[in-house]
This record gives structure tokens, sequence and C-alpha cells, in this order.
């Protein structure tokens, strides 16, 4: 424990480990040391955002995927899955709607859906650019080319989230099809990166094969990477997937990581995520505790929420629902946290 304090010293001192002693730090997880690196975690957030809480509208555009990931309800082969897809004025309803609430950042999050060609997708981006010259697009569609992301960027999105899922090439195998590698995953984040994209990577955390080593290699992905945002959160099962007999991942584990990744990077966006929240009624506010500053509240039209189902029991209701602000302003508050309007950009080194 001692030594593991010495780390987490060592950590917030140099914001980078040897992948060993990332390792070692994840190896001696205990509930001691999780609150001792929240604690160092959350004043290093403070040094750079003070009780700033960014918030982004998340708009679930569609729920067709062509990929068949083995832990995602969305996979192809669930046939069980209500499929939708929103029409371009409904995406732009509720960025309009979300607008009066107070967000300045929509999430454009859909599965890897063919009808969303460049096209479709350059449309929407551009007509809200035009709507809320003020705001931030954010897009989350997976992996596309990298023509299609210059072009989405050439048409006004600012960031794009990619969760890397995995850092292990071995475990990504076991977590997805043969046709998706971690290889292309990684080179997908370059090409956003070069092309001036503000990037999200993340992971999940307990998901079906992964180890401290695995996690380690999460930990020095992000190191290396050096993202705008990471996104992580429990896995959960999904009960039409391969997975659906597997344990959900821990909580307390989640935000021991939040905070390692705080210390890793204070300018990090880190959002405590609704998987976190599905698991745990205080889920967000634990994350704050932990070091996250970023909350990602639903703002998809309410008919089709519970049909965007990547895992059971995915919390949509209450100060998840973007109509929940308020809750979710007073939960902050609770902890010590307030909820802005304004775009949230990464504070620059
Ligand atoms: N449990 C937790 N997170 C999941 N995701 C997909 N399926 C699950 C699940 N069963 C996460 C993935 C994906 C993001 C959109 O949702 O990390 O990148």
């Amino acid at each position: 424990m001692a030594d593991a304090r010495g780390l987490v010293d060592r950590l917030a001192a140099e914001h980078a480990l040897p992948v060993e002693k990332y390792e070692e730090l994840v190896r001696s997880f205990s509930p001691a040391l999780a609150a001792y690196a929240a604690e160092r975690a959350v004043a290093a957030r403070r040094e750079v955002y003070g009780d700033e809480v960014f918030v982004r509208g998340l708009i679930e555009v569609s729920s067709h995927c062509r990929n068949d990931c083995r832990y995602c309800g969305l996979r192809r082969s669930n046939r069980s899955a209500e499929r939708y897809r929103l029409a371009p004025e409904e995406v732009l309803s509720c960025c309009d709607t979300g607008y009066d609430l107070g967000f300045r950042t929509f999430v454009l999050q859909g599965g890897e859906d063919p009808a969303l060609t460049d096209a479709v997708v350059c449309d929407m981006v551009s007509r809200i650019k035009a709507a809320h010259p003020d705001c931030v697009v954010t897009l989350s569609l997976g992996e596309r080319s990298r023509a299609s992301y210059q072009a989405l960027r050439d048409a006004g999105a600012d960031r794009y989230l990619l969760r890397h899922e995995t850092a292990d090439a071995a475990h990504y195998a076991r977590l997805h099809p043969p046709e998706l590698t971690l290889e292309r995953r990684l080179a997908c984040l370059r090409d956003l990166r070069e092309i001036g994209y503000q990037v999200g990577c993340g992971f999940m955390v307990g998901s079906p094969g992964q180890t401290s080593a695995t996690l380690a290699e999460d930990l020095r992905l992000v190191e290396e990477l050096r993202p705008e945002m990471c996104g992580i959160g429990p896995f959960v099962p999904h009960h039409a997937t391969p997975f659906a007999e597997e344990p959900a991942g821990s909580v307390e584990l989640t935000c021991y990581l939040l905070s390692l990744l705080r210390l890793i990077d204070q300018r990090l966006l880190l959002p405590a995520t609704t998987a976190l929240a599905t698991l745990d009624p205080r889920g967000r506010e634990r994350g704050m505790l932990a070091g996250a500053n970023v909350a990602m509240p639903n703002l998809s039209p309410m008919d089709v929420r519970e049909k965007y189902e990547l895992y059971d029991n995915k919390a949509h209701a209450g100060s998840e629902a973007a109509e929940g602000l308020a809750e979710l302003r007073r939960r902050m508050e609770s902890v010590g946290c307030r909820v802005v309007v304004g775009r949230g950009d990464a504070r620059r080194r």
C-alpha cells in the first residue's frame, strides 16, 4: 500500500509511468488506495478546471449497425433489437431543444449505419453549425475512411469520439469479430488527430478477458496518444449478446481508473458515463469525486431512447435525460461541482 501510494505520487508529479508500474497500480487497487488517488485527482482537476463541470447533449442518431461486437446490444446479429434512424430534421430539433436548455456541445452518436453516408452526415453537421454557430459538434460514428473523416471535418465537425475499447490486440480480438482490429482502430484515431479533430478514445472496465496487464496498456495508450478526452465506463452485460452471462464491471475500479487518468493528464476531459450511472444511482457523483469533469445527458427523442440499448437497463431517465438538467445541477453541487453553459473545450497546455 505504501509503495502503491508512492506510485500515485509519482504519477501525479511526472504524468507518466513505465507500463509495469501502471500494472502494479491496477493490481494494488483497494478502497483506501482509490480514496488516496481520488483526493489527488480532484486536486489536479481543480487546478485546471476549478469547480466546473461541462455538459454535452448526446443524440443517438441511429441504432443500425453493420458490426458484430460481442459486448454490444446493437450488434447486427441481435435480431431482437428494434432499429431506428433519426431524420436530419429530428436531429436538428434535438439540438434546438438542447440549445434552449443550455447545451453548447452536441454529440451525434450512432452505430456504423451504412445509411449515414458522408453526404447525410455532412448535411446534418453543417445545418447544426448554421443554426447554432456558437456550438461544438462532436461525432461518434465509428470507423470511417480518412477521406470521410476529412469531409466531416470540412463540414464543420470539431470533435470525434472513438473508443479503442482495449489497447491489447489479443483482448481486442476477444471482444470483436475478426474483421475489426486494434490496428485499424488506432489508425482511425491517428487519422482523426492529424485531420485536426479534438479526439476522444476510451475503454470499458471489466470487459470479459480484461486483466491488470490490459488495463495497464490502456493507461499507457492514453499517456502516449494524449487525447483531449477519454470515455470509460464499466462493462454491463446485454441479454442478447454472447456476453449475456458475464459479470458487470466494477464501479469502484472504474472510479479508481478515472483518478489515474486524471493524474496522467490534468487537462483531460473525463466523462462520468451513463454506464457508471446505470450501475450506481450515484454514479455521476462518484465519477466527479474521482476526478471526472464531464457529463453527457441524453437529448435523443423520448420514443427512441430505449431502443438505443447498448447494454441492459441503460439509464435514460432522471438526471440522465437532458430534461433532468436541473437535477444534474443539484447532484453536481452536492459534490462541490458546478455545471457551466459553454463549449467546454479542454484547457490548452
Ligand atoms: N457495456 C458497457 N459499455 C458498452 N458499450 C457498448 N456495449 C457496452 C456494454 N455492454 C460502450 C462501448 C462503445 C460505447 C458507445 O458504448 O465502449 O464504444
